[in-house]
């Protein structure tokens, strides 16, 4: 079951569509880890633009969600920052985030306290769960948009899955006394 992400899904991303029961599982067939591996090796070089892409995405939709970013704050409509320096940041540290967890995919229990406390240190920064899913259909539209042709169904549906496992982790972080 792919979802098919468009700009006009995410724009109608429901604020409440909050995850309710948070699964600690990776749910990820062996097929499925093999095809995110594959792709990843593919996606990799392309990283900083995928996580520029994805950050346009995000705030086209949501301009108001370019200050809970320092870099971002105060710095106008997206249109102009896309090609400064201002989408380095970030865009960088969640994708080197997002390799990690790709890089321990037959090792995930390793990489759930890594994601938990990511997200207890996201804390501070006003991070909500409904962030994190706007962020992800940014993320895989960003990633259809930049190889159309290896954005199969099977690869929205295993990069959701994978997705929807930080996300899961970093929200169990966030939200933990
Ligand atoms: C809308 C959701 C998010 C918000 C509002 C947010 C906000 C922030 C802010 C304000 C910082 C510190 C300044 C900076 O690095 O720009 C930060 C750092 C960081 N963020 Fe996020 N973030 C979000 C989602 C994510 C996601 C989904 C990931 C990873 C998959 C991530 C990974 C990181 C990393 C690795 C750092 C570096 C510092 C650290 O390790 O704590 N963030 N984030």
């Amino acid at each position: 079951m792919g979802c098919n992400m468009s700009m006009d899904n995410l724009s109608k991303m429901n604020k409440q569509a909050v995850v309710h029961t948070l699964s600690t599982d990776l749910n990820l067939t062996d097929e499925q880890k093999q095809l995110i591996k594959d792709s990843w090796e593919l996606f990799e070089p392309k990283k900083t633009a995928i996580g520029r892409k994805m950050f346009v995405n995000l705030f086209q939709v949501y301009p108001e969600m370019q200050n809970l970013f320092p870099e971002f704050r105060g710095q106008g409509n997206i249109d102009k920052l896309e090609e400064t320096k201002f989408l380095n940041g970030h865009a960088k540290r969640l994708m080197t985030a997002v390799e990690n967890s790709v890089n321990s995919l037959n090792d995930f229990e390793s990489c759930s306290t890594y994601l938990q406390e990511l997200g207890r240190r996201h804390k501070i920064r006003k991070l909500k769960p409904h962030y994190l899913e706007r962020m992800g259909a940014a993320m895989m539209l960003a990633f259809k948009e930049l190889y159309p042709d290896l954005w199969t169904e099977e690869a929205d549906e295993a990069w959701n899955n994978l997705y929807k496992y930080i996300s899961n982790m970093m929200t169990t972080g966030l939200n933990a006394p």
